[in-house]
């Protein structure tokens, strides 16, 4: 941490999943595929997915809504939102409709990011900068994502892999000095942006030359992302451990990107821990982009298998392509 600078508390962590279950057998009826299929390549036997009028601001209204509760505050004690969301239902600032159902009533920044399934770990990368720097003290970074709503649902080989859900993590100016992140990185590579794509290209005013438009949903190269994730994520986690004076048994528990069961495994070879510590739930959710991780991490203590108090690896990686890693000390209380 830069000298000076005001360490962070993370407060509080909640999340929301819309109630309808979509299994594999469910998808038989779009496309030929089976649960063995889907299950052995990816993990995944369901997903949850909107339904009606059900949209991401109502995910991340009550996801936040946890997350503000668990860390003993009331939305008005707010100073900051940010939003991360790379399938948003406002283009114009989902940040600004969750304020608003929050009854935020003072007039506080809202703004969103991307970084598609990276977004949380870029949000938290962020509100530490601004929290360190002495500029805002309490912040709520929500990551919520309708994937099914941008999902070409003829395409098999990505409708698969998706789900809804929303997570949302409120970090505090810490008072009692302790940093609760040890450490956080985020990284792009553009170059490798065409792995997966989500065009807006909208139309030109039609007193000029017509644009070119193509079609505006999730497109993915799923072999191209496997094997460029597969090469990148092992060791960059490897090196965030090390750069942080820490080895693989100081790391009590990992709570991936949930995308795919083989990538995870993968990850969690190559830093050697053994399955009790990898917290995985894409069985029950599919990857739900942003906010896999805080979904993952809070169910992950709900159900017992994470115990409080200790230091966790996050890690993710999403369309641009991009990727982030923490390592953070969870507190009792906080989800
Ligand atoms: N059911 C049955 N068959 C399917 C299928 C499905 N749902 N989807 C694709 N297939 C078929 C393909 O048509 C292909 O058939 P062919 O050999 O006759 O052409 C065959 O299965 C192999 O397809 P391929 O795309 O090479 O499969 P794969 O082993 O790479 O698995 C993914 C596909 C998408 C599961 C895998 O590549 C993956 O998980 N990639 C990572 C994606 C990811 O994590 N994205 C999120 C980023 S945040």
């Amino acid at each position: 941490m830069i000298k000076g600078a005001i360490p962070l508390k993370i407060a509080g962590i909640g999340y929301s999943v819309p109630s309808t279950v979509v299994t594999n057998d469910d998808l038989t009826k779009l496309y030929e595929t089976s649960d063995e299929w889907i299950y052995t390549r990816t993990g995944i036997r369901e997903r949850r997915l909107v339904s009606g009028n059900e949209t991401a601001i109502d995910l991340g209204e009550t996801a936040s809504r946890d997350a503000i509760e668990k860390a003993g505050l009331n939305p008005d004690e707010l100073d900051m939102i940010i939003a991360a969301s790379s399938t948003p239902v406002e283009m114009y600032s989902m940040s600004c409709c969750i304020q608003k159902r929050l009854g935020v009533t003072k007039p506080i920044p809202a703004f969103d990011i991307s970084a598609a399934c990276s977004g949380l770990i870029y949000g938290l990368s962020i509100a530490r900068g601004l929290i360190a720097s002495g500029m805002y003290k309490n912040i709520l970074i929500v990551a919520t994502d309708n994937n099914s709503k941008h999902l070409d649902w003829s395409d098999r080989g990505t409708s698969i892999l998706f789900g809804d859900g929303a997570g949302a993590v409120v970090v505090t100016a810490s008072k009692d000095g302790t940093d609760d992140i040890i450490a956080l990185d985020i990284q792009a590579d553009g170059k490798q942006g065409g792995l997966i794509e989500l065009h807006f290209d909208g139309d030109n005013c039609p007193l000029v030359k017509p644009n070119d438009k193509r079609e505006p949903k999730i497109q993915m190269n799923g072999k191209g992302v496997y094997t460029f994730v597969v090469k990148l994520l092992p060791n960059y986690v490897d090196e965030l451990i090390k750069n942080a004076g820490l080895k693989s048994e100081n790391i009590d528990y990992m709570v991936p990107h949930q995308a795919n069961i083989r990538i995870i495994r993968a990850v969690q070879e190559r830093i050697g821990i053994s399955d009790e510590k990898v917290i995985t739930n894409l069985e029950y959710y599919g990857n739900t982009s942003a906010a896999s991780i805080p979904i993952a991490l809070v169910e992950g203590v709900r159900n017992g298998q994470m115990k409080l108090n200790s230091n966790v690896l996050l890690c993710g990686f999403g369309a641009g392509m991009t990727w982030g890693g923490a390592i953070v000390r969870l507190r009792e209380g906080i989800c």
